[in-house]
């Protein structure tokens, strides 16, 4: 497995790739890897021939310095999972690479329509961050295809929308959200949950199922606010729980062919995000 912190060096070793034909998946992270990110890397390996995993917690996406900061670190960790993996190529890059002229002044890619509500209407700038960072690693990698999770339903539409007004040459493929037995979506977040919060957690699912069993297009108001309460009884703090049309975020109408129930919520100091999608009954 070749580990590269330097833009310049993976370049070259990517240039090699491409001599001999080699396809290139991408898969990025900001680490503290768990199940989710390796079924994303076991689908990636099915894509193509080599399979490039970045790791970088990229500070500009984050809303909040603390929240940065007490981003898990496990770097070493990360390393030992991914050669169980034998993955071929870890780019790690070291801040000054991705920012040049400092995280200030950068130029940032910003992306209209998709990014202003939910995720964006609460986390201002995120997507602008998560943007930036992942048009700098399809122009380092160029890779064929690369692979975002479901588990961030709204990130994922974005980069595809991204990929499209940009002009990249890269297919964007959806993994599937992993959970943990009693359905909670993984996230390298969970590890801040207390034991409490921890048994708590799994009703975020709950509450999406709920809403996807109990759906008709006549009652999404009352579906909505159904939700809220529901998590409010069990100590949730929500941002949002909407239901929206699956390929664009828009509010259901009538050629919507498949919904999705997104939802963000607070248990203690750790925000919990997940969705369920499903066809229009
Ligand atoms: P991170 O939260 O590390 O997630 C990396 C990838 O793993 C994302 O595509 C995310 O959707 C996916 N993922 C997270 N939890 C998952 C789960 N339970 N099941 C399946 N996939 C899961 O998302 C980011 O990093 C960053 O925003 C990034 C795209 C790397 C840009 O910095």
């Amino acid at each position: 497995m070749k580990i590269f912190s330097a833009c310049e060096a993976i370049r070259d070793h990517i240039s090699q790739y491409k001599s001999t034909h080699e396809s290139i998946a991408l898969v990025p992270t900001m680490g503290h890897l768990h199940d989710g990110h390796i079924s994303l890397i076991e689908l990636a390996k099915t894509k193509a021939t080599k399979v490039v995993v970045s790791i970088f917690i990229n500070p500009i996406q984050f809303n909040q310095v603390s929240d940065y900061e007490r981003y898990p670190r496990t770097l070493n960790d990360d390393l030992e999972k991914l050669r169980q993996f034998n993955i071929d190529v870890v780019f790690t890059p070291d801040l000054d690479e991705l920012y040049p002229q400092g995280t200030t002044n950068t130029p940032k890619i910003i992306i209209p329509q998709l990014t202003e509500s939910l995720e964006g209407q609460y986390r201002p700038g995120h997507f602008d961050g998560v943007c930036t960072v992942v048009c700098k690693l399809f122009n380092i990698i160029t890779p064929d295809v690369a692979i975002f999770g479901a588990k961030d339903f709204q990130q994922l539409l974005i980069i595809r929308r991204m990929t499209q007004d940009l002009n990249f040459n890269i297919d964007i493929i959806c993994g599937e959200t992993r959970r943990e037995a009693d359905g909670l979506a993984m996230s390298s977040r969970n590890s801040h949950l207390s034991p409490a919060q921890r048994t708590l957690a799994p009703k975020l699912f709950s509450a999406l199922q709920q809403t996807k069993d109990q759906f008709s297009s006549n009652d999404i108001k009352t579906l909505q606010e159904k939700g809220v309460s529901w998590l409010e009884q069990h100590g949730f703090r929500v941002e949002y729980f909407s239901i929206r049309d699956a390929e664009n975020l828009q509010p259901i109408t009538q050629g919507t062919d498949n919904a999705v129930v997104l939802a963000a919520a607070w248990l203690g100091e750790t925000r919990l995000i997940d969705n369920l999608l499903f066809p229009m009954p």
